[in-house]
């Protein structure tokens, strides 16, 4: 177990939470409000009931530029994210590792901690994949290697948003069973 976060890691768990939180969202926000698919047929649906006839084309123009400041906010927190693991490195040098005692300590907490090693890796290939993918054309990335690289990403989301339940679910049960105070020390130290 770990006895104390320090104030950095403390600042920088909860900033990476919130950029996280932020990617999640705008990834939910896109595949389901926001959908260009679902909207627009929409857009064609209700022109048509006014007597305004639009193509499918047409209309997946403006359903996507509909879209397009909401997804502004997934660069905006990607870039954060990126900023945050490079503190999160220097955190790392700072303190000379992850400072996990995993000697003498029991399976379930090496295990724990092994979820947050691979998390850490996930992380930086979700910041490294992004920002290659937003920035392709700088990069000379050829269009087929973008549409991989997109692909692996989206593939790869998926892991954050089944650790983002698993971690808070885990959390609230290390609070309410041997870990009490767990929480307020990760906000308060
Ligand atoms: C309300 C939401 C959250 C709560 C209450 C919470 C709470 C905590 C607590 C108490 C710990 C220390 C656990 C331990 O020592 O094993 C921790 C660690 C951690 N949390 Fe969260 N967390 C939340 C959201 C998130 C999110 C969204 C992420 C996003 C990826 C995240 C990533 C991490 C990581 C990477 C660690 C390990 C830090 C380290 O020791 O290097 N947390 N969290
Ligand atoms: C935890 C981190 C992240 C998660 C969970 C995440 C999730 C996703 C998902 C699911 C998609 C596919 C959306 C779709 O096509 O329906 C996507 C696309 C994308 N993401 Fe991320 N992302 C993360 C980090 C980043 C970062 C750090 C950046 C860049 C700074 C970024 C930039 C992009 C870009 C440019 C696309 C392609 C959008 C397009 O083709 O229009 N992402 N992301």
């Amino acid at each position: 177990m770990r006895i104390d976060y320090s104030r950095s890691l403390r600042i920088w768990h909860w900033l990476n939470a919130i950029a996280v939180s932020g990617l999640l969202l705008t990834f939910f926000l896109r595949k389901t409000f926001l959908s260009w698919r679902e909207n627009s047929a929409v857009i064609v649906d209700k022109l048509s009931s006014l007597g305004v006839e639009v193509t499918a084309e047409q209309a997946k123009i403006v359903a996507k530029a509909i879209r397009a400041p909401m997804w502004e906010w997934h660069i905006i927190f990607g870039v954060m994210l990126g900023l945050l693991l490079l503190f999160r490195i220097w955190i790392f040098w700072q303190e000379a590792g992850f400072g996990y005692e995993d000697e003498g300590e029991s399976i379930h907490m090496q295990l724990v901690h092994w979820g947050y090693r691979i998390l850490y890796f996930i992380l930086i290939f979700m910041a490294v994949s992004g920002v290659l993918l937003n920035w392709h054309e700088a990069f000379g990335l050829s269009k087929e290697l973008t549409h991989t690289i997109k692909e692996i990403h989206e593939f790869v989301a998926w892991t954050v948003v089944v650790f983002v339940p698993l971690h808070i679910a885990g959390v609230f049960i290390a609070e309410n069973d041997d870990q009490r105070g767990i929480v307020s020390r990760m906000i308060s130290g």
